[in-house]
């Protein structure tokens, strides 16, 4: 089997397929799509080619039409709708004591497996803490790693030590859970894919009621705390890029707060 199978009872040759494919793959030289073999190798099997195609021709030997899910005419919201969940967004930090559903976590990554990553390498991985006392656990690991760093320049955790110390955690903010995005060391795109995952994970858990919290003092003391490192329990070779404490907030925001204008240098 090819790496594309036209059916050609139902292709146009209208070259939508060859004008979709990243990589340049598919010609229509021959009159219906074929791919140039010499540069197969440089397919990253994104779909593009089987998504596009208007007829549903076009079949990837990783992809048919059949396992791709139709696109509802109404799945571009409007300019309001998109707007509305982007300045309503805000970090939250008094969640509910409510634990969260891992149907309902699965859900919402199962969503996030569609967010680009470089190269379509979809290699972004997820650790899911859903137990209250063990995100608490990892803030306590965070804040030894803080109070060993007390004395060094260029840190001053002074103020979250004593928030700490007074019974609040300014680390994971008691968030009943956390999503950890982590990637392989050695994997140059996962820094950015795993903060887009993160990102478009931010947006997704909008409609579901409930609100999230970049996890960056866990993300720093992760990277400089072999402690912490260890409490997160990743593979060996895999490193944590990014993370959201997530729960169902203790109240909503009235207001959108202002913003400083888009810096742009426009071209
Ligand atoms: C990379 C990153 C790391 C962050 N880390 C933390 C954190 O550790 N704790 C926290 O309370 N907020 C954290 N935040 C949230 C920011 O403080 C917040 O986005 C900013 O104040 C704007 O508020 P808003 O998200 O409600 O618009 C982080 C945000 C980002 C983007």
């Amino acid at each position: 089997m090819g790496l594309v199978t036209i059916n050609e009872g139902t292709c146009t040759k209208c070259g939508i397929c060859a004008k979709a494919c990243p990589a340049g793959i598919i010609s229509l030289a021959e009159g219906f799509p074929s791919t140039i073999e010499k540069i197969e190798k440089g397919c990253i099997t994104c779909g593009h080619c089987v998504a596009a195609c208007p007829t549903a021709a076009l079949s990837h030997c990783r992809m048919s039409p059949e396992e791709c899910e139709p696109l509802d005419a109404g799945w571009r919201l409007t300019p309001e709708q998109v707007g509305s969940l982007i300045k309503g967004r805000r970090s939250v930090r008094n969640f509910r004591p409510e634990p969260l559903a891992p149907g309902l976590i699965a859900d919402l990554l199962g969503m996030v497996r569609h967010a680009p990553t470089g190269m379509n390498s979809q290699s972004v991985s997820w650790k899911v803490v859903l137990d209250e006392q063990e995100v608490q656990f990892l803030s306590l690991a965070v804040v030894e790693w803080m109070r060993a760093k007390e004395e060094d320049q260029g840190y001053n955790f002074r103020g979250m030590l004593k928030a700490w110390e007074m019974g609040r955690d300014p680390i994971l903010r008691k968030a009943p859970a956390l999503i950890i995005a982590h990637g392989a060391v050695d994997d140059r795109m996962a820094p950015a894919s795993a903060t887009i995952a993160l990102a478009t994970l931010d947006l997704a858990a909008l409609p579901f009621g409930l609100g999230t919290c970049w996890a960056g003092f866990l993300t720093m003391a992760a990277a400089g705390s072999p402690g912490v490192a260890t409490a997160l329990g990743l593979p060996p070779d895999h490193r944590m890029y990014g993370g959201l404490m997530i729960g169902y907030p203790e109240f909503d925001y009235a207001r959108i707060p202002t913003r400083n204008p888009a810096r742009v240098i426009w071209g």
